[in-house]
């Protein structure tokens, strides 16, 4: 496959893993929106096509970019292991510990924005919710019955992809609400790590929710 303006988001970063570092860096919508085409992609975000197609050739053209791992490649059983490990696992540790910093934030510096640390708070309880009972779903009844090769899951597959969109939207509100994760001149250090944490937290459920919705749950429903 070579890169064009009419190849969909999802693909590419699912053949070029590396290419997700640029989605990532112009907030390229790759996970929930993966079957749109470069262009339109582009377009949505204000960026010049052209530009992009060539900063996705040199981040492809550095030294080991070919050595990603083609996850569209490997066994389903070590994709879902590599999701649960590597995205659920941990983010059962940090989603409590994000929480415990917005309530932080939220109590301690109220008074400077009290509407936008509010909503924020709202937000990202809303998130982790959907988060927590999402995963538990995947965990005790998709991946379990994508395993056995089960043609029918008991949730429909497209039920899990919905609530990824519900999520993505939450995200979205979380980084208008963040001003795009710029730490005001104001914050303290919790505020200001805590900004940096939900910036990973984006890229993170970018990267995870693109391995189910464009490489799992496509692989599951053609076997
Ligand atoms: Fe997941
Ligand atoms: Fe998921």
């Amino acid at each position: 496959m070579s890169i064009t303006p009419e190849s969909p988001v999802g693909e590419i970063a699912t053949r070029y893993p590396l290419a997700t570092r640029v989605f990532n860096r112009h907030n390229i919508d790759f996970c929930c929106g993966g079957g749109v085409a470069l262009a339109a992609a582009c377009e949505k975000r204000g960026l010049d096509t052209a530009a992009v197609l060539d900063e996705l050739a040199q981040t492809l053209a550095a030294p080991g970019a070919g050595e990603a791992k083609r996850w569209d490649e490997a066994p389903v059983a070590d994709l879902v292991r590599h999701i649960v490990d590597t995205f659920h696992t941990p983010l059962r540790e940090e989603l409590p510990r994000l929480e415990s910093m917005t309530r932080k934030v939220h109590r301690v510096h109220y008074d400077k924005d009290p509407e936008r640390l509010t909503a924020l708070l709202e937000s990202f309880l809303r998130l982790k919710a959907e988060v927590d009972e999402h995963m538990d779903e995947e965990e005790k009844t998709l991946f379990p019955e994508i395993l056995a090769g089960a043609a029918d899951p008991s949730r429909p597959v497209a039920a899990f992809v919905h609530d990824h969109e519900v999520v993505g939207a939450e995200l979205a509100r979380i980084r208008e609400l963040t001003d795009d994760f710029r730490v005001p001149a104001m914050a303290c250090s919790t505020w200001n790590a805590l900004w940096h944490g939900l910036a990973a937290l984006e890229t993170d459920l970018h990267e995870h929710i693109h391995l189910e919705n464009n490489v799992l749950f496509p692989r599951a429903s053609a076997a």
